[in-house]
């Protein structure tokens, strides 16, 4: 496991979004491999850790039909979420919630556990990854899917520091695959999605 300053707090994120920050968007190839290894929702809960501004839980609530709550550490990033609330016309939103994921209280979100929980672009920030991982092992239902999408070290043609700190190490990509019964992949250019089940 790599070991670094965490960077899974507000300190860190609230800052950033504030200042303008954005990160990368879901394109039709992302969003198809989600259709393809986690639709339909039939109304399932879905948990969106370090759901940002709401773009992939919006769509786990509007196009595959999950009954979906986003949590940030961000008030900003929680805030931008719940400002794109109209754009969907009538119908539930999903639901947000300020909570850090490691140092929140758990048992106030809105389900006991969740069919699916996804954790998008977050996983290589996590400091201590292997007490991330047991608290969103805890959450999933039995038969649920853990989805994490992760930019995978080495995969840059950029030599740029800022650029390629954001991969996960080999070490921490095994880290994450260790335990389950399930382990299916999916490349997407520098990204890789995995689909882990319990
Ligand atoms: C790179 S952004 C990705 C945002 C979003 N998942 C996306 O794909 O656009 C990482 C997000 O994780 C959130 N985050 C980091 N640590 C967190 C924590 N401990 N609890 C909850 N959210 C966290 C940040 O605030 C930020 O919104």
């Amino acid at each position: 496991m790599t070991t670094t300053k965490s960077t899974a707090n507000p300190a860190y994120w609230e800052p950033l979004w504030a200042g303008g920050r954005r990160y990368r968007r879901l394109c039709a190839t992302e969003r198809q491999l989600m259709a393809n290894h986690l639709g339909p929702g039939l109304d399932r809960p879905a948990l969106d850790v370090g759901s940002g501004d709401g773009t992939l839980a919006r769509y786990l609530q509007h196009e595959l039909g999950y009954r979906t709550t986003g949590i940030d550490c961000s008030p900003t990033a929680v805030a931008l979420a719940a400002a794109h609330d109209a754009d969907h016309g009538p119908g539930p939103e999903p639901t947000w919630r300020c909570l850090d994921v490691n140092t929140g209280d758990l048992t106030t979100l809105p389900a006991p556990a969740y069919a699916l929980i996804t954790c998008r672009l977050v996983y290589r920030w996590m400091g201590d990854k292997p007490a991330f991982l047991d608290r969103v092992r805890h959450l999933l239902a039995p038969g649920g899917t853990l989805w994490v999408v992760t930019e995978i070290a080495g995969r840059r043609t950029s030599t740029d520091p800022a650029l390629t700190r954001l991969g996960i190490s080999p070490t921490d990509a095994e880290l994450l695959t260790t335990g389950w019964s399930t382990v299916r992949t999916a490349d997407l250019d520098v990204l890789r999605c995995y689909a882990l089940g319990p």
